[in-house]
C-alpha cells in the first residue's frame, strides 16, 4: 500500500508564487516527495489535502464524492477575493452530476473537434492580421497586448455573439475578477460582468443574432432548461474561460520557447511537431494550477482518509511533472506522448473549450515564430513581470523585438 504522505514537516502553504514563470513554484518541492497526497495550509490557515500523484489525481478528479459546489460552507477557497464570492451559484463550473451533465450537454455540440475545425480559416485570418498589424506598426511592441489577448478575445466574442467592441471592458473586468486588488474590488468586478451579459442577453432576446448565446437563448432560456441568472452565469464563465486561459498560455508559450532555443529551433525546422508541442507546453506550463474540491463522504485513499467536509486541491503543475507518468518532466520535450496531462483537468469538468484552445495555441504559435523569424526579447527574461500564484498563471508583460 502507498504511504499517505502527510509530511512530518510543518504543511506548505498553498498557493505560492512561481520562482521562474515556468516551472511549479519551488516552494512546492515538498509536495513532489510527498506524492500522491499531501497536506497544504491555505490563506484562511485551513489545512487541506492536495493531490501531487497522475494516477491519483486522474482517479479522484473522476471521483462523485469530490463536489465542485463552491456554496457548501467546507468548499476551499484559495484566496480571499474567491472565498467572498461562494454564495454566487456557478453554473456548469460549480454544479455536481446529474444537474452538470444537463448544463454541459447543452454546450458540447459547439465545442468539438469538428466545429473548431471549420473555425481554424478564421483564426488563421485573425493572427495574420494581428501580426500583420504588429509587423506595420514596428518593433519593440509588448506581445500580451498586440497579439496574445485579442486573439482569443476576438475568437470567443465571435463564437458567443459578444461584441469585440466592447473587449475593453470585459477584459478588465475578467482582470479584476482574477486578479484584482482587494475582495471588494473583485466583487464588483463580477457584478459588472453579469449587469453587461444580464443586458446583452436582455437584448438579443429582442434582436436575436447568431452566436452561441443567441442559440442558448432561444433554445434553453426559451424552453426553461435555463433561467436568466444560469444564463448570465455561464456567459461570464465562458467569456472569461474562453480569453484569459489561451491569452496566458500564448504569452508564456511564447516566454518558454524563447528561453529554449534548442525545443524552438527544431520546431521551425519541423513545423509538424506543433500538435505535440502544444501538448508539451500545455503540461509543462500547467497555467490553471489548483483545482478546488470538497469531499461529501469519506474516501480511503492511497492509506489515508479523506474526511467529508475536508477541502482536496489538485496541483496541475505538480502532478503534470509526475515521474511515474512523465519520464524527465522538466524538460521540454516534443517527442514525449504528453496528452494524458491534467492541464485541462479530468472527470466531468474537463476543459469544455480544450479544442478550440489547442487550434488557437497550434495556429498562434506556429505563425507568429514564422512570421517573425528573429523574435527575441526586448528585456531581460528575469525583468519581465509574470502573474503571482493564486491565479492563472501567465505574463503580465512581454517586451518583444524582432
Ligand atoms: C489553454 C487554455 C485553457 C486551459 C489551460 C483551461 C483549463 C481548464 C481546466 C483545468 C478546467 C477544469 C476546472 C476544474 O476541473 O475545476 C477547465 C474547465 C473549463 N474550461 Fe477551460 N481551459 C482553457 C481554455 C478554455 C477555453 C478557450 C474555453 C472556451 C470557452 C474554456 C472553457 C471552459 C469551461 C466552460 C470549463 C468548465 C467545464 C465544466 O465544468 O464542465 N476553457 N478549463
Amino acid at each position: 500500500m502507498m504511504k499517505p504522505a502527510t509530511t512530518a514537516s510543518e504543511p506548505v502553504t498553498f498557493p505560492q508564487d512561481r520562482t521562474c514563470p515556468y516551472h511549479p513554484p519551488t516552494a512546492y518541492d515538498p509536495l513532489r516527495e510527498g506524492r500522491p497526497l499531501s497536506r497544504v495550509t491555505l490563506y484562511d490557515g485551513r489545512d487541506v489535502w492536495v493531490v501531487t500523484g497522475h494516477s491519483a489525481a486522474r482517479q479522484l478528479l473522476a471521483d462523485p464524492r469530490l463536489s465542485s459546489d463552491r456554496t457548501r460552507a467546507a468548499f476551499p477557497m484559495t484566496n480571499e477575493r474567491f472565498a467572498r464570492s461562494r454564495d454566487r451559484r456557478l453554473t456548469l463550473l460549480g454544479v455536481d452530476d446529474p444537474e452538470h451533465h444537463d448544463q454541459r450537454r447543452m454546450l458540447v455540440p459547439s465545442f468539438t473537434v469538428k466545429r473548431v475545425t471549420a473555425m481554424r480559416p478564421r483564426i488563421q485570418e485573425t493572427v495574420d492580421r494581428l501580426l500583420s498589424d504588429m509587423v506595420t506598426v514596428g518593433p519593440p511592441a509588448e506581445l500580451v497586448r498586440a497579439f496574445a489577448l485579442p486573439l482569443p478575445s476576438m475568437v470567443i466574442c465571435d463564437l458567443l455573439g459578444v461584441p469585440y467592441a466592447d473587449h475593453e471592458f470585459f477584459e478588465e473586468q475578467s482582470r479584476r475578477v482574477l486578479r484584482g486588488p482587494s475582495a471588494a474590488d473583485t466583487q464588483d468586478a463580477r457584478d459588472q460582468l453579469d449587469g453587461y451579459l444580464g443586458d446583452l442577453i436582455d437584448k438579443k432576446r429582442a434582436e436575436p443574432g447568431d452566436g452561441l448565446l443567441d442559440e442558448l437563448i432561444q433554445e434553453q432560456l426559451r424552453d426553461g432548461a435555463l433561467d436568466r441568472a444560469q444564463l448570465v452565469s455561464l456567459a461570464t464563465l465562458l467569456l472569461v474561460a474562453g480569453h484569459e486561459t489561451t491569452a496566458n498560455m500564448i504569452s508564456l508559450g511564447t516566454f518558454t520557447l524563447l528561453r529554449h532555443p534548442e525545443q524552438l529551433a527544431e520546431l521551425r525546422a519541423e513545423p509538424e511537431l506543433i500538435s505535440g508541442a502544444v501538448e508539451e507546453l500545455l503540461r509543462f506550463l500547467s497555467i490553471a494550477d489548483g483545482l478546488l474540491r470538497v469531499a461529501t463522504e469519506d474516501i480511503e485513499f492511497a492509506g489515508a482518509t479523506i474526511r467529508a467536509d475536508e477541502g482536496v486541491l489538485f496541483s496541475t503543475s505538480v502532478i503534470n511533472r509526475d515521474t511515474a507518468a512523465f519520464a524527465r518532466p522538466d524538460t521540454l520535450d516534443w517527442h514525449r506522448p504528453a496528452r494524458h496531462h491534467v492541464a485541462f483537468g479530468f472527470g466531468i469538468h474537463q476543459c469544455l473549450g480544450q479544442n478550440l484552445a489547442r487550434a488557437e495555441l497550434e495556429i498562434a504559435l506556429h505563425t507568429l515564430f514564422e512570421t517573425l523569424p528573429g523574435l527575441r526579447l526586448a528585456a531581460p527574461a528575469e525583468q519581465i513581470p509574470f502573474k503571482p500564484g493564486d491565479t492563472i498563471q501567465g505574463m503580465l508583460e512581454l517586451p518583444v523585438t524582432w
